[in-house]
């Protein structure tokens, strides 16, 4: 660290191992995340290998009065891992480590560093699955993803992360460790603290360890590729194929989605063009099974719900319909994307969805809108793409125009502003859409509780 900041000083003073940086790209790589609005400007970064390395960087930290990101991958989308004014991010990437695998509780026991990824393949050793996924999986960790509480392509089947999480070790705003719930799944003994800190965005303490829970490996599944002729037939063949089959995924995106997809180097599934699609994954374990996924598209067929479909014959054949969906992200990230990640229940979605449609066509007329999103869960991406030549904060101003009104139809459908995403920095302002003033005086309560001197990721979430 070649810093003079007394503060640094006294910090590396107290922990000589710790690894402690200033260096310029390192300020940069460090206070971002995938969001690229704000510019870094952190003070420095902070890579402990040991919860008591953290424990002891939280004390610092409330006797220098400096703030602290946490930081995993930095693969989010609202800013929650953005570091701009002089905070010192706390980086878990160091503290990447399987600790321990209980083949009686089924539980893997992973430092918060850990990727997505390699939990998956840890899980699969033994022989059972970490269910929770998404297309980030090779670069987030499993702390961004316990911090967001975050859903994915599979949320219709298994939920989202905070089902699967069985334990957690928490460093709070005071360098207290808190060591919540010990992988117990009957435990009546007052708050559940372990889910208090789930998507709390890094603004009550750190999780420094987490004991996750693990499935059966789902049966055999096939992937279908549905071309749908109107927006308005999407909950009725979703219903269609939901009370015929056990889906494991239930996707959507429009043509305009796939166009980019495909100018990334997809291959189209079909000749000819439809407006919209889906991309479905059920359970095939037995003849009548097979026999239901067929029974659903030709209904669908029959009703004109469905003008196309494809069935993958192989793994490869999956995984290539797969791209056309998970492709979507990174397609559209050249275009600086202002993204929306709004929820409804499921029996709000028709209604929502036509409100919408109808509210973003003349609100938007200049941009192009790009829908996607998980509909089997009422979770929709609404990513607007920001034209060549238009000056970003003029972009996101005209952007926020129109979150206010969906925030307003949000408000009226009891939807949620971020369902999986997180309220990070991007969001904040439309927290009220979603929750009541009674609720976001109790949030502050808590943090005052677990955060007494406002140090853990301020600005986030709310203002302090
Ligand atoms: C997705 O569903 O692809 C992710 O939430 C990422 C995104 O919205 O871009
Ligand atoms: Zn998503």
């Amino acid at each position: 660290m070649s810093s003079n900041d007394p503060r640094l000083l006294a910090l590396q003073q107290a922990l000589p191992e710790l690894r402690l940086t200033t260096e310029a790209s390192e300020l940069e790589h460090y206070g971002r995340d995938w969001t690229r609005r704000w510019t870094p400007a952190p003070l420095a970064i902070a890579l402990p290998t040991r919860i008591e390395e953290v424990q002891a960087i939280v004390r610092w930290a409330n006797e220098q009065g400096v703030a602290v990101v946490p930081s995993g991958g930095r693969t989010g989308l609202s800013g929650g891992a953005v570091a701009a004014h002089g905070e010192l991010v706390l980086s878990l990437e160091r503290m990447n480590k399987v600790l321990a695998f209980d083949a009686v509780d089924r539980i893997l026991t992973v430092q918060p560093g850990i990727a997505l990824e390699a939990v998956h393949n840890a899980a699969r050793e033994h022989g059972l699955v970490y269910p929770v996924d998404f297309a980030a999986r090779g670069s987030c960790s499993i702390g961004g993803n316990i911090a967001t509480n975050a859903g994915g392509i599979r949320v219709i089947r298994y939920g989202n992360t905070r089902e699967w999480i069985a334990g957690l070790k928490v460093v709070t705003g005071s360098g207290e460790l808190l060591d919540l719930n010990r992988g117990l799944i009957k435990n009546s003994s007052g708050y559940d603290l372990r889910q208090l800190l789930i998507a709390s965005e890094g603004t009550l303490g750190i999780v420094v360890e987490a004991s996750l829970r693990l499935a059966d490996p789902p049966p055999p599944t096939n992937v279908m590729l549905l071309a749908l002729p109107s927006f308005e037939v999407l909950m009725q063949v979703f219903a269609e194929f939901r009370s015929r089959l056990q889906l494991e995924a239930f996707e959507f995106f429009t043509d305009r989605a796939l166009q980019h997809v495909l100018a990334h180097g997809a291959q189209k599934p079909f000749e000819e063009l439809h407006p919209y699609y889906v991309v479905t994954e059920f359970a095939i374990g037995n003849e009548a099974q097979e026999a239901a996924a067929m029974a659903a598209f030709e209904a669908c067929m029959e009703q004109g719900w469905v003008s196309d479909g494809v069935i993958s014959q192989s793994d490869a054949q999956a995984a290539q319909l797969w791209r056309l969906r998970e492709g979507i992200t990174e397609a559209l990230a050249p275009y600086k994307p202002y993204k929306n990640d709004v929820s409804v229940r499921i029996s709000a979605m028709p209604a929502f969805l036509a409100e919408t449609q109808t509210l973003l066509g003349q609100a938007y007329p200049e941009f192009e809108v790009v829908w996607f999103g998980h509909i089997g869960d009422g979770n929709l991406h609404i990513n607007v793409l920001k034209p060549d030549g238009l000056d970003n904060d003029e972009f996101v101003r005209q952007c926020e125009q129109v979150t206010k009104l969906l925030a307003q139809s949000l408000r009226q459908h009891a939807g949620s502003i971020s369902a999986e995403h997180g309220i990070g920095l991007v969001k904040k302002g439309y927290l009220d859409s979603t929750r009541s003033a009674a609720e976001i005086a109790v949030m502050r309560g808590i943090k005052q509780v677990l955060d007494p001197n406002g140090l853990m990721n301020p600005g986030k979430l709310f203002d302090p």
